[in-house]
């Protein structure tokens, strides 16, 4: 979940526009439901200054919240193909960059943040992470793919999710894609038991576990087809 005392101090730019709506991925991915588009991020030209500066000072006395803000450090990152730059504070995670700052919202927060769910699940670097547990300010020259940006590619595994009704909510299937396709980069011709190790650490309240290995393996099937 966000935390609203986590809301920066913010002084970020944003540059590139790699972001697609969650609406663009959800009918990418078949599950159009008529959710709100993302829009425009709002751009705060607060400075890291400004609420050091905020209550000190004149008043005296014992230093206030603001005065003891914490250092925000510049974090540059490429994600789904957009360039990103953005001032964080050091406690950020990166799914909160993502999600809070940047707009991304397939990564989700199921388990709060305990790193036991894996629906907060995307690719750096091309290997999968708990974003959740990845601190924002650690990301710097990432370079990191969301399920949006994997829909918008119209990756073969979307296709393959839907072929074979592989989710029911959907909340936890953007953590289950971004994993699959990490280990299909890795191993174009994953066995069964290779799927079902890839995937282990990603849970699914609705239970469709069973429908994943062949999702993932019918799309390593498609991909050798096309190559
Ligand atoms: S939110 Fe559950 S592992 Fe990150
Ligand atoms: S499809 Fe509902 S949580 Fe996995």
């Amino acid at each position: 979940m966000s935390d609203d005392k986590n809301k920066p101090n913010k002084k970020e730019n944003k540059e590139g526009s790699g972001s697609i709506s969650r609406r663009d991925f959800l009918k990418d991915a078949g599950l159009a439901v008529g959710a709100p588009t993302l829009g425009s991020i709002a751009i705060s030209t607060e400075a890291a200054a400004q609420s050091k500066a905020g209550a000190s000072g004149a008043k005296g006395g014992s230093p206030s919240a603001q005065d003891i803000a914490p250092e925000l450090r510049a974090v540059e990152l490429t994600v789904n193909g957009g360039k990103y730059r953005y001032m964080v504070e050091p406690n950020w995670s990166l799914r909160q960059l993502l999600r809070d700052e940047i707009g991304f919202t397939s990564p989700k927060d199921w388990c709060g943040g305990q790193g036991a769910c894996g629906s907060c699940t995307v690719i750096m670097n091309g290997r999968p992470v708990l974003s959740c547990l990845t601190l924002a300010c650690e990301c710097n020259g990432a370079t990191i793919e969301t399920a949006e940006g994997i829909a918008k590619a119209k990756h073969p595994i979307i296709q393959a999710y839907i072929n074979n009704n592989a989710f029911q909510c959907g909340y936890c299937t953007p953590g289950f894609v971004c994993t699959a396709k990490a280990l299909l980069d890795k191993n174009s011709n994953p066995t069964e038991a290779d799927v079902r190790d890839a995937l282990g650490g990603n849970l699914c309240r609705c239970a469709t576990y069973q429908r994943h290995p062949p999702a993932v393996l019918e799309a390593a099937r498609n991909i050798k087809q096309k190559a």
